[in-house]
């Protein structure tokens, strides 16, 4: 049998219609008593070093690289924290609903009108989300969010139903960074309304995930870049389409520093999917040279396993420059003690076998920007002392338009993607 692992897959994959009727309705006037959320979750590095970088919010995982979240604070109750995951791969914030009784909801913090006077819910409009780990529906409301030391009024989504496949995670929600001013639910995002209430004046931000080694843990920064966190300068490809996702085109894999030869493929940049997922047949090529004549141990197609000592250089080009993954992060979990290890790369399809997802097992190993302003990512070595372009000391003109994003599917279908996410938490053999 090989080992079960977790692996977190927040992309979004489909959306439902939305109904977009807006009645207010305020559910409670009257706080009650305060009710502390009753999950803690362990954490690898729970009190990291701060930043001295304003607008920066510490981002944990608990153990194993597999999610990553921050936490945020929902409505007037100052102490209610919620961890959510960091997902630049979707769209909206949801947390779980505290009228919810499924598993994923009661053995996480849940949100409702109890921990807060001013929340409001919006009656009959309901959001509905597929993601790489299952479903999720609920209804929109609108309450107060901190975050980074902001604290602003947003819309976001109470979940009522949500996959068992959650369960499974320490966290109580998603936080969507997507490139789209808007969530699925129908409310801006949330680097949109801090720039629309003139909190951040560039709709930038960026993130370093770091590994479960990283005694200072992960951090992300909001409306600049922190120069604590990367070295060098930041390298900017254009995000490729205008699907509101990180989507960037990729120049090539690299093993052992020869191309591999592929050409018009496609990333989604992805902090909310643990893995590297690409097309079989793509996974078959890399594995292949990655292990040269030692061999491939095995595989299903999607899972490959091989000799856990492989430390084969492998890196991925964007925009010229290439970006190397450590093997001690493309290699996984060991298997019974055989020196052989499932490996961070999977044969998975996300969008037919034009798009390879790039997952925290790329992202950890490296500094990502997420510019909204200029529709472009950046890249860059983590570090000390980064040049930071941003802070140029010019005024930085006015925000970009707001975009109508189409939102889409990123899979053939639900059902097939929900067959390939079994095969992941437990191929047998
Ligand atoms: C991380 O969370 C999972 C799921 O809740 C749990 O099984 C695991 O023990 C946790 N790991 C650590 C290191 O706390
Ligand atoms: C955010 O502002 C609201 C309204 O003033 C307030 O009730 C709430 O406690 C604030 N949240 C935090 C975390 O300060
Ligand atoms: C969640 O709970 C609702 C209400 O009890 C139920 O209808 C739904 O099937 C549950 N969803 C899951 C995934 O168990
Ligand atoms: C690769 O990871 C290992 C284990 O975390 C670490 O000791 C090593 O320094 C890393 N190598 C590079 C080039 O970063
Ligand atoms: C990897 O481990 C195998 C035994 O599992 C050993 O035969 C081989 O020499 C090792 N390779 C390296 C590069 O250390
Ligand atoms: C998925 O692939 C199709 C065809 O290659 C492309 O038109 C579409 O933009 C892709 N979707 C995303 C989200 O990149």
């Amino acid at each position: 049998m090989w080992t079960f692992s977790y692996i977190l897959l927040a992309l979004v994959i489909w959306q439902d219609n939305v109904a977009l009727c807006s009645s207010i309705v305020t559910l409670s006037l009257y706080a009650k008593e305060y009710r502390r959320p009753v999950v803690a979750y362990s954490c690898v590095s729970c009190e990291p070093v701060r930043s001295s970088v304003k607008n920066t919010l510490e981002i944990d995982q608990n153990g194993s690289d597999v999610s990553y979240y921050v936490d945020i604070q929902l409505g007037s109750d100052v102490n209610s924290v919620y961890s959510v995951v960091v997902d630049t791969g979707s769209y909206d914030l949801w947390v779980y609903s505290q009228s919810c009784t499924n598993i994923s909801c009661v053995s996480h913090n849940q949100f409702g009108p109890q921990d807060s006077a001013t929340l409001e819910v919006y009656d009959g409009k309901d959001f509905s989300i597929d993601y790489g780990q299952g479903k999720v529906s609920g209804i929109v409301a609108t309450d107060y969010v901190e975050l980074a030391g902001y604290n602003v009024s947003m819309g976001f989504g109470l979940a009522e139903d949500v996959a068992d496949s959650f369960n499974a995670f320490p966290v109580d929600g998603i936080l969507g960074l997507s490139a789209s001013d808007l969530q699925i639910n129908g409310n801006p995002s949330v680097i949109a309304v801090l720039a629309r209430d003139g909190l951040i004046s560039r709709e930038v931000f960026a993130i370093d995930l770091g590994t479960e080694d990283d005694l200072d843990g992960g951090s992300m920064s909001i409306g600049g870049v922190d120069t604590s966190r990367f070295t060098g300068d930041i390298s900017f490809v254009d995000v490729a389409n205008d699907q509101g996702l990180w989507i960037v085109a990729i120049d090539d894999c690299y093993v052992n520093g020869e191309a591999e030869g592929f050409s018009d493929k496609l990333a989604l940049i992805d902090t909310g999917t643990t893995l590297i997922l690409i097309p079989s047949d793509d996974a078959l090529q890399i594995h292949k040279d990655l292990v040269g004549s030692n061999g491939i141990v095995r595989t299903d197609g999607t899972n490959y396993v091989i000799a856990c000592n492989t430390t084969t250089e492998l890196a991925f080009g964007f925009g010229g420059v290439r970006w190397a993954v450590n093997s001690s992060d493309y290699i996984g979990n060991p298997l019974d003690g055989d020196g052989n290890c499932l490996t961070n790369i999977q044969g998975v399809s996300v969008n037919g076998t034009s798009t390879w997802l790039m997952g925290a097992s790329f992202l950890k190993g490296i500094y990502t920007i997420y510019d909204k302003q200029n529709m472009r990512v950046g890249f860059a070595s983590r570090g000390t002392g980064g040049n930071d372009i941003y802070d140029d000391g010019h005024p930085t003109g006015s925000l970009s338009a707001e975009i109508t994003p189409t939102f889409h599917s990123l899979s053939a279908s639900t059902n097939s993607f929900a067959a390939i996410s079994m095969s992941t938490i437990s191929a047998g053999e």
